[in-house]
């Protein structure tokens, strides 16, 4: 298989989880290189539901190791949490599948509080983050203030640092309103976890160059989408890292001419959480999938936005992340749509756009300009190959995958791992 960098090609929850936990049986290592546990992948296993925040998705598969590279931000607590859970679904983890970075930065209560901060003083130009101090964490980092997993594991260093930091930054939560930290308890709580944590982290840049070596296949595994890329997505209702395939890069520490494919991940429809413009947002597609119990967040529990296919959207993912190949999931979900709309162009007054316009306003001002496809109106869910899909929903997917400019590789039929048709 290679190097396989795969990402989202929408506004996140493309169904990253499930394609990558598919893809692992073919690969050595799984990486994770950007986000945080504003992240949520939903895997389904033998009937078990997964979710994943922070853990590769490919640790569901045995024998193969997962890395956490510097690119992510790590909610330690959360981290031993999802390690504990896991391991009450009989998900081992251990420092044999499982590395962790000790460059990778860590978030802290403060950066919750702030993320929480800002949101209520933007009032109603809030981004609709997920709260878990992702933006605040990357700034620390920009700002050459944070502290990684490297100090978290060195108890006297942790704790100095810790100190400056929790001073400074109860200062800005006292000017806000906010209640400060207790220095004595965040450093209690993060050292337990710092200690539990201590056998998983370790050098992932040395350790990946040496799997590289040995001729093991990686996978790279996206967090968030295309158009929730702090450069590239639409400002400022973004989150706070590169998405996109560059961020496996620098996330990691594996170079770019080392990288053999791009996979991006979309829906058959489009989804959002959050805010920010949502181009073909529809109420009828929306009441459609929440009617059926599908469509809601899997870090936060809030509806998700839904809309018609976007291959502007798309499209532009393509060009930005060099995507090949295309795993298209959630085809189900228009079994039952009678006229299925697509949008292909936008329309700004005059003006028409092929592209996405980069001013978050302009974009939410744009009119999509649909082209409709006659709905199947048959069940794809046990579909196992391309021949068992309805004539109709071949031709939907052939058209997504040409006006996304990409070859079609995957079509998702259902959350099960059996439930892929490899075209
Ligand atoms: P991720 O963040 O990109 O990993 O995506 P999420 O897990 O947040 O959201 C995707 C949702 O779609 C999850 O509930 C998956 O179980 C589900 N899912 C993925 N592929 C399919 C599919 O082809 N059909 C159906 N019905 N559900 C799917
Ligand atoms: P996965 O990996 C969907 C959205 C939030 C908010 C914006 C900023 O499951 O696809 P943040 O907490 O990152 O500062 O929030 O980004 N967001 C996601 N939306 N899927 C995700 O992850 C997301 N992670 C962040 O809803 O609009
Ligand atoms: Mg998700």
């Amino acid at each position: 298989m290679a190097n396989t960098i795969l990402v989202g090609a929408q506004w996140g929850d493309e169904g990253k989880g499930k394609i990558i936990d598919v893809l692992t049986e073919q690969a050595d290592v799984v990486v994770r290189y950007a986000g945080g546990n504003n992240a949520g992948h939903t895997v389904w296993v033998g009937g078990q539901k997964y979710v994943l925040h922070l853990i590769p998705s490919g640790i569901l598969r045995k024998d193969k190791l997962c890395v956490i590279g510097n690119g992510v931000v790590v909610d330690p607590i959360g981290l031993v949490n999802e390690i504990h859970g896991l391991s009450k679904l009989k998900v081992k983890v251990t420092p044999k599948n499982f590395v962790l970075s000790e460059t990778a930065h860590v978030v802290l209560p403060y950066h919750r509080e702030l993320d929480a901060q800002r949101e209520v003083l933007k009032g109603k130009n809030k981004i609709g983050t997920t709260k878990r101090g992702i933006g605040p964490a990357y700034g620390d980092k920009a700002a050459r203030v944070g502290l990684r997993m490297g100090d978290l594991v060195d108890a006297p260093r942790f704790e100095e640092k810790l100190a400056r930091r929790i001073k400074e930054n109860n200062e800005v939560l006292k000017a806000l309103g906010a209640k400060p930290l207790s220095f004595k308890q965040v450093l209690a709580e993060y050292r337990a976890a710092g200690d539990f944590l201590k056998p998983f982290v370790a050098n992932t840049v040395v350790l990946l160059h040496e799997a590289m070596r040995r001729g093991e296949d990686m996978l790279f595994e996206g967090a968030q989408g295309t158009f929730l890329d702090l450069d590239h997505g639409t400002y400022p209702y973004v989150t706070s890292s590169n998405t996109t395939a560059g961020g496996a890069c620098t996330g990691s520490g594996i170079p770019p001419h080392r990288m053999d494919r791009v996979v991006g991940v979309m829906k058959a429809y489009t989804t959002r959480v959050g805010e920010g413009p949502l181009p073909t947002e529809s109420a009828e597609i929306s009441d459609l999938l929440h009617g059926m119990g599908r469509e809601f967040g899997a870090t936060t529990g809030r509806p998700r936005r839904c809309g018609w296919f976007d291959s502007v959207a798309t499209r532009h993912a393509t060009m930005v992340n060099g995507i090949d190949d295309l795993a298209v999931t959630n085809l189900d979900g228009l079994d039952t749509v009678e006229t299925i709309r697509v949008c292909i162009a936008y329309r700004h007054g005059k003006k028409r756009y092929d592209f996405v316009p980069n001013d978050a306003e302009t974009l939410a001002q744009c009119e999509p300009v649909y082209a409709e496809f006659e709905g199947w109106s048959t069940p794809t869910d046990k579909c196992k190959t391309w021949k068992q899909l309805p004539v109709k929903a071949q031709k939907y997917l052939k058209a997504i995958a040409e006006l996304t400019g990409a070859k079609l590789f995957i079509a998702s039929v259902g959350p099960g791992r059996d439930q892929t048709i490899f075209v």
